[in-house]
């Protein structure tokens, strides 16, 4: 049925991932940023510091990482004995690409007493060049735990906020993330003006002067816990708009309104249900880390899991 070259619709990829997810005894999930009908076939969604913790803790042979290829290359790492399967293997970070081995290597050299924190949106090599990895749930935690000087990887607006809110210096890459760069201090401003009275929730990869307009900085996973635990009715959301298809189904009874329609990161938007068919069908494209880098990156990685 795969070699049919007759244009299929939702209804035979759905009932196509039914079959295999089942004859592969696979698990998908899927972050929050995901495209809807992606996050609503998923097994688990969440935010990268949850779905770190289920890939290391899922009990089945193939997993679909509905992401991009850290998140994938994450779960490879935590869970070498399993298949670990990214539906499109051009779903990459941009801002995961901002750093790598050898020139996190030469700033090592320059700050030989310096330990690194590198933020999961790297890669396996990053990762296993650094001393403690952590996401935007847990990074204030992460840094409280390294005494000394930091070198913090990739992302200098996540590192800025840790930064300022510990009053701790830190030597800061110049990463960011190109979709939260494009919200603007003037969109949540008008957002303010057109909803008075709603709550404004920043993602901390935002601009700092994004974050100065923030009435809570908060991981997606935060935003999702808090929005629902809040008896406020009205929420601007600064941060990609994928999760806004979650914040909307959990709350049915809130309104959630984005900074702006066009925090949409391109390549979470690559994995379809068609691809995820495909995948499950061929065991393929498959995500694999080398020794001994894999051992290396899953120090970091467990580091962090081990912080109470
Ligand atoms: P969180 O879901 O951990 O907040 O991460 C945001 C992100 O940019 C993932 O690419
Ligand atoms: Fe990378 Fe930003 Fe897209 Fe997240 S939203 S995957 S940090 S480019």
């Amino acid at each position: 049925m795969m070699h049919d070259t007759q244009p299929k619709d939702d209804a035979h990829w759905l009932a196509e991932i039914a079959r295999l997810r089942r004859e592969r005894r696979a698990v998908i999930i899927a972050h929050n940023y995901q495209p809807g009908e992606i996050q609503d076939l998923a097994d688990f969604t969440g935010d990268s510091l949850e779905l770190s913790r289920k890939a290391a803790a899922i009990d089945a042979p193939v997993i679909v990482f509905c992401g991009v290829h850290f998140m994938a290359e994450t779960a490879a790492i935590l869970s070498p004995d399993k298949i670990v399967l990214l539906p499109e293997p051009a779903a990459g970070c941009p801002m995961a690409d901002m750093v790598d081995g050898p020139s996190l290597r030469e700033m090592k050299q320059r700050h030989p007493r310096a330990k690194v924190v590198c933020y999961v949106n790297s890669s396996a090599e990053v990762k296993a060049e650094s001393d403690i990895c952590c996401t935007s749930a847990n990074a204030v935690r992460v840094v409280e735990s390294i005494p000394g000087e930091i070198i913090f990887v990739p992302d200098k607006h996540l590192g800025g906020w840790v930064s300022r809110k510990l009053k701790r210096e830190m030597i800061l890459w110049n990463g960011f993330c190109p979709t939260h760069a494009r919200i603007l201090p003037g969109y949540v401003e008008q957002a303010k003006q057109e909803h008075p009275g709603a709550i404004v929730f920043v993602h901390p990869e935002s601009r700092e002067d994004v974050i100065a307009l923030a009435d809570e900085v908060l991981s997606t996973g935060g935003m999702l816990r808090v929005a629902k635990a809040s008896t406020a009715k009205e929420f601007i959301i600064a941060t990609e708009i994928g999760l806004l298809h979650r914040l909307r189904l959990e709350n049915p009874d809130k309104r959630f309104y984005p900074a702006t329609p066009n925090a949409s990161c391109p390549n979470m938007k690559k994995i379809t249900r068609e691809k995820i068919a495909h995948s499950l069908a061929n065991l393929s494209p498959r995500i694999e880390v080398p020794e001994p880098i894999r051992s290396r990156a899953c120090q970091a990685i467990t580091r962090m899991l081990e912080l109470p």
